[in-house]
């Protein structure tokens, strides 16, 4: 079980001359959920991104389950991403060439699994995302609940420490949306993995265990 979910220690970062994130501090625990809120543009996007190592924040540090998410070279920061973070978007973005089945397994190859395994865990978790009837389509065959519903299955197929979502449930009706966080949810609560979801649905954030608001580039509640 990772010991201490993510911890955002003075995170500092602007594009070009304009602040958009301003010493954000937070800790989300294992095993616990958080819905970051706050109006748009005021940075949510920008610090997930800084928490996956994507983007490298002019200061501050991010730590997942105890370690430092490095800062140096595009490769170490895409290892380290690839082996203990789960990204999740409003549009799925799978590729479109691949199947539902083999974009899951490329994501658990590329967390270092061997293609066998990766097979059999992608198979796995699209049972358990409630896809292994349509796991051969390609994503344009599929509705948009389907195709989310991929995305996550690719996003915690190779069981990730920190499960970052940027607006999963965005472009999904209700239900579908109610079933993507049931999915992130359950992950939490079995493995005790982090989420945090940047949401603008109340809805969503009621049934994270709290809620985070920023407000430009600052953590103003949570
Ligand atoms: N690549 C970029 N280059 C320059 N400015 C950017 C870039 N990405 C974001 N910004 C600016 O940084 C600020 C924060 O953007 P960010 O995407 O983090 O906001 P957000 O809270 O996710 O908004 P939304 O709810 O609309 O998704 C905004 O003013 C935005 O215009
Ligand atoms: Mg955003």
């Amino acid at each position: 079980m990772p010991a201490n979910g993510l911890t955002v220690v003075d995170l500092t970062h602007a594009y070009g001359t304009e602040p958009v994130l301003r010493r954000v501090s937070l800790t989300v625990g294992s095993g616990t959920s958080a819905a970051l809120m706050g109006p748009s543009g005021c940075g949510k996007t920008t610090l997930l991104l800084a928490a996956a190592g994507i983007l490298v924040p002019e200061a501050g540090r991010v730590l997942v389950a105890g370690e430092t998410v490095p800062a140096g070279s595009a490769d170490s920061r895409a290892a380290f991403r690839r082996s203990r973070v789960g990204l999740v978007f409003q549009f799925g973005e799978l590729i479109a060439e691949l199947t539902l089945e083999q974009n899951v397994a490329l994501a658990a190859e590329l967390g270092g699994v061997r293609r066998r395994q990766a097979l059999h865990d992608a198979r796995e978790v699209l049972v358990r995302v409630g896809l292994s009837a349509v796991r051969g389509h390609k994503p344009g065959t599929v509705s948009g609940g389907q195709a989310q519903r991929a995305a996550i299955a690719r996003a915690i197929v190779h069981r990730p420490e920190l499960v970052l979502a940027d607006e999963p449930t965005g472009a999904l009706d209700s239900a579908n949306g109610d079933a993507v966080l049931d999915l992130l949810l359950e992950l939490v609560a079995e493995r005790g993995a982090t989420l945090l979801v940047v949401t603008h649905d109340e809805r969503v954030a009621r049934r994270c265990d709290r809620r985070i608001v920023m407000s430009d580039g600052r953590i103003v509640d949570g």
